[in-house]
């Protein structure tokens, strides 16, 4: 038996392709912009599928978009791992990367690796994510070692945002930018195959871009990384609380979600609904014979 995963076979060719590390590495090459999205649930790892996106994170944004919590801190693995293998059974073409909640690898290399291979084996992602530099790089490195996918993150940590002095865009003096630039040349040495600058000046995000051979997925970076990621419930506007300026809103989508739930009560109330449509029937004779028995 050969131990090479079965890969489908496309019906016709024009069935998209799911991403790889190559195909994704060769799409920097060839300076197409890759397209990432955050998903967390089933129903939005299938319009990330549909819209055709080429990365999918199971961002622990999820903590506060879908679970309610102040931050992205006190989510926990258990919890990232419902959302991320939710997102799995949507998800098909794009590759799918989990991120690693705070808590869940910065204690040592044991801890990390245990964490990555948790979304691995359980949720099914494809690679995993980690946040910052410093220690961070050393885990990032035990993680592929041990065979694993991952992909660094710079600039805007959120896991760490009260160290950074809240959230705020990072990089905005010539120390700190150079800091950033090291962090991301460092995560690329330990071997990530990607790598995202968050809320970074542009320009400092244009400057680093040369010393990177990997992807750079930007979000608040600017125009010059390889590509770009937002949170779901940011784009589409499904999400009430704050909005860093980076978050464009192409849709208002929890407007209509309200409008929709609102035009149900009010016919609800208003007896308008169900109507005849809406209901199932019963033959004249059956429903005679059923009154009779009734009494
Ligand atoms: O958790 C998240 O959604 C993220 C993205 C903003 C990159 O880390």
């Amino acid at each position: 038996m050969s131990a090479t995963p079965h890969t489908p076979v496309p019906h016709d060719l024009n069935e998209p392709v799911p991403m790889t590390l190559p195909r994704l590495a060769e799409k920097k090459r060839l300076g197409e912009p890759i397209v990432m999205i955050t998903a967390y649930d089933y129903p939005s790892a299938q319009v990330a599928e549909e819209a055709g996106v080429d990365l999918v994170l199971v961002g622990d944004s999820g903590a506060m978009t879908v679970l309610g919590y102040p931050s992205t801190i006190p989510v926990s693995t258990d919890e990232m791992l419902m959302l991320a293998a939710a997102v799995r059974r949507g998800l098909h073409t794009p590759l799918l990367v989990g991120d690693l909640p705070f808590g869940s690898y910065e204690a040592s290399d044991t801890q990390a690796i245990e964490s990555a291979q948790r979304f691995i084996k359980e949720a099914g992602c494809d690679a995993v994510k980690l946040e910052r530099g410093g220690t961070s790089v050393q885990r990032a490195r035990a993680i592929v070692d041990a065979g694993i996918p991952v992909m660094g993150h710079v600039g805007l940590t959120p896991q760490t945002a009260t160290a950074l002095g809240g959230y705020r865009a990072q990089g905005r003096t010539a120390e700190r930018a150079l800091q950033v630039a090291r962090d991301a040349v460092a995560l690329q040495e330990a071997g990530c195959f990607a790598i995202v600058f968050e809320a970074i000046p542009a320009a400092v995000a244009e400057a680093i871009m040369p010393r990177l051979e990997i992807p750079v997925i930007g979000i608040g970076a600017g125009p010059a990384t390889d590509g770009q990621v937002l949170v779901f419930h940011d784009l589409l506007g499904i999400y009430d609380g704050h909005a860093p300026r980076f978050a464009k809103r192409f849709r208002d989508v929890k407007a209509q979600m309200v409008a929709g739930v609102a035009e149900y009560a009010a016919e609800v109330r208003g007896r308008e609904f169900p109507a005849p449509e809406h209901s199932y029937s019963i033959d004249d004779d059956e429903l005679e014979r059923f009154t009779a028995g009734l009494g």
